[in-house]
């Protein structure tokens, strides 16, 4: 079964707590989603793998380390995309790739409106990046999608998860670790995530 890793980071609670309140407008909201899907990402990454390489300091040459992975973002739209920069700036080596989902609001199914990943896969390692983890459907959808490509090593990266979606990626995708900022109670009868935030994507746009 697939790992569950909710931060107990006090920063973490302190950014989730003000991200949930209805008074944090999109300025702030978008400033709030960066900041935490950074310290997510760092949680996320903590097992990427190294190599040894010398270093030349102004003093002496001395054993270093760097990446071996090559990473890829994988933000789902739209609302996935308010947790690039944040992340990327961490590793700004990473390539993007963009996945186009929306959650019908009937079935809520998700439906693949954008997908221009290449034939074979360019990265090692990729992370799904979209803050709400509600039904599991549009985080599924993007793991196959990832799978088919060619990916060997998924991760997902979100900030609030709903128990629902989270045991239906640990049925679906055991093999995928999911790394989250809080893990909320459950889901209403449309779909949405309660405690929550609301629509993630119409509060990080301004189009509620
Ligand atoms: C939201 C969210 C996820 C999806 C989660 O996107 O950003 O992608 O819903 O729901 P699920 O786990 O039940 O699939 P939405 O479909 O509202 O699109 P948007 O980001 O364009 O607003
Ligand atoms: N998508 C959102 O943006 N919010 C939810 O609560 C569920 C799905």
């Amino acid at each position: 079964m697939s790992t569950v890793h909710a931060s107990t980071h006090p920063l973490v609670k302190h950014k989730i707590t003000r991200l949930r309140d209805t008074a944090t407008d999109p300025k702030k909201f978008r400033e709030l989603v960066q900041e935490i899907s950074a310290l997510i990402a760092y949680e996320a990454t903590a097992d990427l793998a190294v190599v040894s390489r010398e270093v030349q300091t102004p003093m002496e040459i001395t054993q270093g380390w760097e990446l071996q992975e090559k990473i890829g973002l994988v933000p789902i739209l739209r609302a996935g995309l308010g947790m690039v920069e944040g992340i990327w700036e961490l590793m700004p080596s990473s390539e993007v790739w963009h996945i186009g989902l929306y959650r019908d609001e009937q079935t809520l199914h998700p439906v693949q409106y954008y997908n221009k990943l290449p034939t074979e896969p360019t990265v090692s390692v990729c992370l799904i990046l979209d803050p709400m983890l509600a039904t599991g459907g549009s985080a599924a959808a993007t793991i196959e999608i990832l799978k088919d490509w060619g990916v060997k090593k998924i991760k997902f990266v979100g900030l609030i998860g709903a128990p629902e979606g989270i045991a239906l990626l640990q049925k679906e995708h055991p093999d995928v670790p999911i790394y989250l900022a809080a893990i909320d109670d459950h889901l209403n009868e449309k779909g949405y995530i309660v405690p929550g935030l609301g629509d993630a994507g119409d509060r990080l746009f301004g189009t509620a």
